[in-house]
């Protein structure tokens, strides 16, 4: 019987302590058990997939590996009964691209759990424009609404706003009625930011106090943080009452240096976004979101497409805090 072969990423760990990435021919028997083997159409690359790129252990402990945690496509064979060959499906993170082998492969193989029918409203490409980036925000927005965060409350700040994960909270917020701050790095980016929604383009320095004061004025009525640091400290002491700050993200720092104040002397909301393992129920609701009310009319504005040879320089871009929007490898 012939063997059935397909293209993968593959990262090697060097006795040099060096990480290689080549791309090399599998076999289907190579990929992990699961329920559901996919042949993948499209994948999108992010922060962790550009750390395990990079031999990051906190992220893949173990090499040879094929990083890619957000991967679309069609059910080629499944053991499960709410799969059958042919449906068209994504999956996001839990383990995919960890330490599973990932989604930048002609083929994964998950199990049933991780797999998400893909939503009525979108193609498979738009679900990996939007993936983990669109995921997380979304899930951010689900739970500062369910705080009672609304659009009358006044703006809301995105850090990290040209990134994947702030360029979609920037739509999705701008879709959902609400304005949009934007804090970005990359001044030249102020068009883009605009055209995906953002109602004022503010330099990151603007959400970065070094005063010693346990709360500033307050300047904004929600936040969605892909920074970490004292970006997060600051948008903690920065919120208006009742205000909601969704966490996700540690670009800058890993560290939160805060004082109590703004929770007991203004309410203050202080949400943790977890997209690897937010429940599948949960998780459901919110990409019906995505493919319907919070669907960014311009989502092309947000994507750059290419193959997987031509990856490499958008990872290290990506580890360098260069990103813009979401890459997205069409196969
Ligand atoms: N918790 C979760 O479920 C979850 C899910 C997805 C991602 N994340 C995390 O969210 C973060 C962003 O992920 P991503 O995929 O959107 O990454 P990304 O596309 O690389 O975006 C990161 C953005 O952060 C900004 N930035 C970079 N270095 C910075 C620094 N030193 N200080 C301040 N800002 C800096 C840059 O935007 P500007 O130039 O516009 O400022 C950059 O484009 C990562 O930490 C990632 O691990 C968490």
């Amino acid at each position: 019987m012939e063997v059935k072969r397909f293209r993968a990423y593959r990262v090697t760990e060097h006795a040099s302590g060096k990480y290689v990435r080549n791309i090399i021919e599998r076999k289907i028997e190579d990929l992990p058990d699961g329920d559901v083997l996919i042949k993948v159409h499209y994948a999108a690359l992010n922060y962790k997939d550009a750390l395990s790129f990079s031999g990051n252990k906190g992220v893949t402990r173990k090499y040879p590996h094929t990083p890619g945690i957000d991967g679309a496509g069609i059910v080629e064979e499944s053991k499960s009964p709410d799969f059958k060959v042919g449906d068209k499906v994504l999956v996001t993170s839990y383990d995919l691209g960890m330490n599973t082998d990932g989604a930048f492969s002609e083929y994964i193989r998950v199990p049933a759990g991780w797999v998400v029918p893909l939503p009525s409203g979108l193609s498979l490409r738009e679900s990996m424009i939007i993936g983990t980036a669109g995921l997380t925000a979304g899930i951010g927005l689900y739970k500062m609404e369910m705080m009672g965060q609304s659009p009358e409350m006044g703006n809301v700040v995105v850090t990290g706003a040209t990134g994947g994960v702030g360029s979609m909270a920037v739509g999705i917020l701008a879709k959902a009625g609400y304005e949009v701050t934007a804090s970005t790095g990359k001044s030249e980016n102020t068009a883009y930011l605009k055209s995906i929604g953002a109602t004022e383009v503010v330099d990151r320095e603007f959400v970065n106090d070094n005063s010693s004061r346990p709360l500033m004025r307050p300047q904004w009525a929600g936040a969605i943080d892909t920074v970490g640091g004292n970006t997060l400290a600051t948008l903690v002491k920065g919120c208006k009452s009742e205000g909601s700050v969704a966490a996700c993200g540690l670009v800058s720092s890993p560290i939160l240096s805060t004082t109590v104040f703004p929770f007991i002397l203004n309410g203050v909301h202080l949400l943790g976004l977890d997209s690897a393992n937010f429940p599948m129920e949960k998780r459901k609701a919110v990409w019906n979101k995505l493919a319907n009310d919070w669907k960014l009319p311009n989502l092309e504005n947000l994507v750059t497409d290419c193959s997987l040879e031509e990856l490499d320089p958008y990872i290290d871009a990506m580890l360098k805090g260069g990103s813009k929007g979401r890459v997205v490898v069409g196969f």
